[in-house]
């Protein structure tokens, strides 16, 4: 594993060309693609499905890509996706009524597994279950929108999280997701996440190459 991941929100990507503006992103040096999807229920904002994701591999995108999941219920969207290629699928806690047997659903299909906590949702679900997960994101903003502003009680949460995957000895990535930019990156990698979503960082700039050139030298000095 790279020390460090730049995962491209694609909620601020160009909908009206998509598979183009991606293809860009990735030449940019993007190394994980995140793939919001949202339910107008479980968040107030309505965004893809699996026919978008679907479509974009059969563009020729093939780099992994991380479904985040904010919907209820999942485990159906969880076969949708991993069918059409998810790499990672990623849900909250409290959008199943059972968190071991949709991580166990992601698993039988052959994908990685993420959790995703809101800002005020504590770890304490990752006791019985850590050992399933291959990575865990930590919201900054509250689900939804892209282009909020990131909460900073969350570079407290991310070391106590930093702590507990050390003290676990699991090979977990730990991913912030949220008012990610190039001011406050350096803080967050310090508090010890290792996975930066970015959105409106990335694609609301001019030249996707020089922005994700100037984040990996903040990340590598
Ligand atoms: C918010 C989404 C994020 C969002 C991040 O609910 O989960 O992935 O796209 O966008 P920025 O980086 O603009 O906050
Ligand atoms: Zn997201």
């Amino acid at each position: 594993m790279k020390h460090f991941l730049i995962a491209p929100s694609i909620l601020s990507a160009n909908f009206a060309k998509l598979g183009e503006d991606i293809t860009d992103v990735i030449s940019a040096g993007a190394d994980l693609l995140h793939f919001d999807v949202m339910d107008n229920h479980y968040v107030p904002n309505l965004s893809i499905g699996s026919m978008v994701l679907q479509s974009l591999r059969n563009y020729g995108i093939s780099i992994p890509i991380d479904v985040h999941l904010m919907a209820k219920p999942i485990d159906g969207l969880i076969s949708d996706f991993a069918s059409v290629g998810a790499t990672y699928i990623s849900f909250h806690p409290e959008t199943t009524k059972h968190i071991d047997r949709s991580l166990q659903l992601i698993k039988e299909h052959g994908c990685k597994a993420g959790l995703v906590f809101n800002p005020s949702t504590t770890l304490s679900c990752l006791e019985y279950v850590i050992h399933k997960i291959d990575m865990i994101t930590l919201m900054s903003v509250n689900p939804g929108f892209s282009g909020q502003s990131f909460i900073p009680i969350i570079l407290k949460k991310i070391s106590q999280t930093r702590k507990l995957i050390e003290n676990s000895n699991y090979n977990i990535n730990l991913a912030v997701d949220g008012g990610i930019n190039i001011k406050n990156i350096r803080s967050i990698l310090e508090a010890g996440a290792n996975t930066f979503i970015m959105g409106s960082a990335i694609f609301g700039s001019p030249n996707y190459y020089d922005t994700i050139h100037m984040i990996r030298s903040v990340l590598s000095n």
